[in-house]
């Protein structure tokens, strides 16, 4: 399939943000939301964290421009679960943008997510932005990669926009994160990824979820971005699996016109959660 077949399936969304210089995003990634509203993950409820993420999000003194949800939205990839998470971020006044994590099943989501608030478009077109949303999710595996499809989508968009700087977001780790027992499950294909990057100058940050910890480095002067868990957190550093005791949060980014991301993780202190740290594996 030719990356202009891809372009021509994949809408894009035109947002006007509220201020010329800067676009206000906030991503909430890794919500693990269940069928069942009890449903929990490592002791702690997944609606009630999700929920208290949100409410933190609708205080921001900007408000958001959009939100990125970037995968793991459903524990269980159920209607049910995508159902809710649709019906929730309706409530907000600005768009959310989605892509599928390992624990995802795209084609629901793409039923599921069909009100006038949750968009399916993968690029986002503002005035001095673009951001691409790519698909790095492997069904029935918790590893991600990129398809020869997702990679052509990636180039296309980064062609079509020399002169747009360019967020591009995923679920899966392109680069280590330095905890050995995540080594494995990042993004398998990460050098074809690289490949694609290194070839454009108008790449300014790459940005993703699954990894449950806040993490920011720059690789060849490019921001890497991750983003806390809106539920449970992982350890940062740690060689076997081990969650941590940090509260549940999100990212708020602010895109520049020059080009240069400033983003903050906040979390939701002020709530109490449950989470049972005996427990050895997710
Ligand atoms: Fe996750």
């Amino acid at each position: 399939m030719t990356a202009k077949n891809n372009k021509q399936q994949i809408n894009t969304s035109r947002i006007n943000p509220s201020s010329t210089d800067v676009v206000r995003v906030v991503q909430v990634t890794d919500c693990h939301i269940f069928a069942e509203p009890a449903g929990c993950l490592l002791g702690l409820n997944t609606r009630e964290s999700f929920e208290a993420v949100c409410k933190r999000v609708s205080k921001e003194e900007w408000k958001a421009d959009l939100l990125l949800a970037t995968g793991d939205l459903a524990q269980d990839a159920s209607t049910e679960a995508y159902q809710y998470l649709a019906d929730y971020l309706e409530r907000f006044d600005f768009p959310t943008f989605w892509l599928a994590g390992n624990h995802d099943n795209t084609q629901t989501m793409q039923e599921m997510f069909n009100n006038s608030k949750v968009l399916p478009h993968k690029q986002i077109i503002t005035e001095h932005w673009q951001i691409i949303l790519l698909d790095s999710s492997v069904p029935e595996m918790v590893h991600g990669s990129l398809s020869k499809k997702e990679l052509a989508f990636l180039e296309f968009c980064l062609n079509e926009h020399p002169n747009k700087h360019s967020l591009v977001v995923l679920h899966h780790h392109p680069v280590d994160v330095h905890c050995a027992w995540l080594k494995n499950i990042g993004l398998k294909n990460k050098k074809a990824f690289q490949k694609v990057i290194e070839k454009f100058d108008n790449v300014k940050g790459v940005l993703w979820g699954h990894i449950h910890q806040e993490y920011e480095q720059q690789h060849n002067g490019i921001p890497y971005i991750a983003t806390p868990s809106s539920c449970v957190q992982f350890e940062p550093g740690s060689k076997e699996f081990c969650a941590d005791t940090k509260a549940p949060g999100y990212r708020y980014l602010n895109l520049f016109s020059d080009g240069r991301i400033e983003s903050v993780v906040h979390r939701v202190d002020n709530v109490e959660f449950t989470v049972d740290y005996s427990i050895k594996g997710y």
